[in-house]
């Protein structure tokens, strides 16, 4: 073989071939198994994306209402799962907490049978059941309260909603929470995406498959940006603040948060659409306090880094949603991968069918021959840094 050029973070490396999801990052464009994402979120349910994305096809209407009376049915969580989360701290990161979960998930499904299709069909009702039942209840534990029951009567996005606060929630708020996670369902190979086809390569569990899918979103280079976001436009808290805001980040070199993207030079075509729709819940509850520093700071970031191909992405607007849906910003990383789920499970699926274990290579930088100096010769500290 060939050495490869070094390209840090894989820059433009082909990891796998997949027909799952497409990006064009120079015009804006996301398909998910070939449709357009705007159409997706114009027509179809969360549950619906997902099984497209999964099993790589539309359902028919029994297909689809089969598929979400069994991911209802599924919704609850076994007593141990909740014993153990009242062990956690109340002031952990739910991401650790949903991480700890999906992993302790596995403990009680260890079989293993990944060339069996029920078993695969089984796994994946159970993680798109459990998830949001998991960061719901983790929410409504740490301030010592049980954790709400899941509701046969309410669809998926609209049954979370009910979990997080115990009540019913509005239709619009529960169609555009169900368009938030069609959204952030699939985007190719990602971070967290890659962390779970490696996990998957193994030919481990799908429960660790997700659990270190779940803990690679949690940085704030990747799922965790949203709650950043919430964090900047709080710290900018007026338009007139905006342009210094920009210009000191700037010289200072450092990143403004919900800006630019390795794949998309253009704006976001999920920023788009989850801008409409944070205009569509303005109109009906009123407009955030945060929106109008929200588009003072795109239009300066467009002046200023629109030469670089730097743009809003998906989480910059979709945390001025959660907001104003009352979630709580700790809860936001938590949603996109409750999303997310979808995708990571379609890779999986894709993953074992063609396996082969993940390997690749290093350049070692590192020095050779070098003696053992016994531990009383060693005088000096080694720097660490
Ligand atoms: N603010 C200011 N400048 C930026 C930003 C930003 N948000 N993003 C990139 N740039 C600049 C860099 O300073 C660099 O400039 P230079 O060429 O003059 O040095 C150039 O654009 C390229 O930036 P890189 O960091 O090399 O781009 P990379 O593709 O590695 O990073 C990333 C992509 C991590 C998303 C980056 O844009 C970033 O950190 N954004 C802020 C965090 C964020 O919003 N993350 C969410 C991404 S979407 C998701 O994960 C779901």
């Amino acid at each position: 073989m060939t050495t490869c050029e070094y390209r840090p973070g894989l820059e433009g490396v082909p990891a796998t071939q997949s027909s799952i999801s497409y990006v064009d990052g120079q015009t804006g464009i996301l398909e998910y198994r070939g449709i357009g994402i705007e159409e997706i979120a114009q027509q179809s349910s969360f549950l619906e994306t997902a099984y497209l994305l999964i099993w790589g096809g539309l359902p028919t209407q029994q297909e689809l209402e089969a598929f979400e009376h069994e991911v209802q049915y599924h919704r609850r969580l076994k007593y141990r799962i909740r014993d153990m989360m009242k062990c956690f701290p109340e002031s952990g990161h739910p991401m650790d907490a949903l991480q700890a979960c999906a992993a302790a998930l596995g403990l009680f499904h260890s079989r293993r049978e990944l060339d069996d299709p029920t078993y695969v069909q089984a796994a994946v009702v159970r993680l798109l059941a459990k998830i949001p039942t998991m960061v719901a209840a983790f929410k409504m534990m740490r301030k010592g309260n049980d954790p709400v029951q899941p509701r046969d009567d309410l669809g998926y996005a609209a049954n979370f909603l009910y979990m997080l606060n115990e009540q019913n929630p509005d239709p619009l708020e529960a169609r555009i929470f169900d368009v938030c996670l069609i959204l952030h369902a699939e985007h190719t190979i990602n971070a967290s995406t890659f962390s779970a086809m490696v996990t998957a390569s193994t030919l481990t569990d799908p429960y660790a498959v997700i659990a270190s899918a779940v803990g690679t979103l949690a940085g704030p280079l990747h799922g965790g940006a949203n709650e950043a976001v919430i964090d900047m436009l709080q710290e900018i808290g007026s338009i007139e603040n905006v342009r210094p805001y920009v210009e000191a980040r700037i010289v200072n070199r450092e990143k403004i948060m919900g800006f630019g993207h390795r794949v998309y030079k253009v704006k976001d075509p999920r920023a788009r659409v989850l801008q409409g729709l944070a205009e569509q819940l303005f109109d009906k509850v009123g407009r955030d306090a945060y929106y109008d520093i929200a588009l003072e700071l795109e239009q300066v970031i467009e002046e200023k880094l629109g030469h670089k191909g730097i743009y809003p992405n998906v989480d910059f607007y979709s945390g001025l949603v959660y907001r104003k849906l009352g979630i709580p910003t700790d809860l936001f990383t938590p949603i996109f991968a409750i999303a997310r789920v979808a995708g990571w499970l379609a890779h999986w699926k894709e993953q074992i069918g063609k396996n082969r274990i993940f390997r690749p290579t290093q350049i070692y930088e590192g020095p050779h021959n070098q003696a053992y100096l016994p531990l009383e010769k060693r005088l000096q500290l080694w720097d660490k840094s």
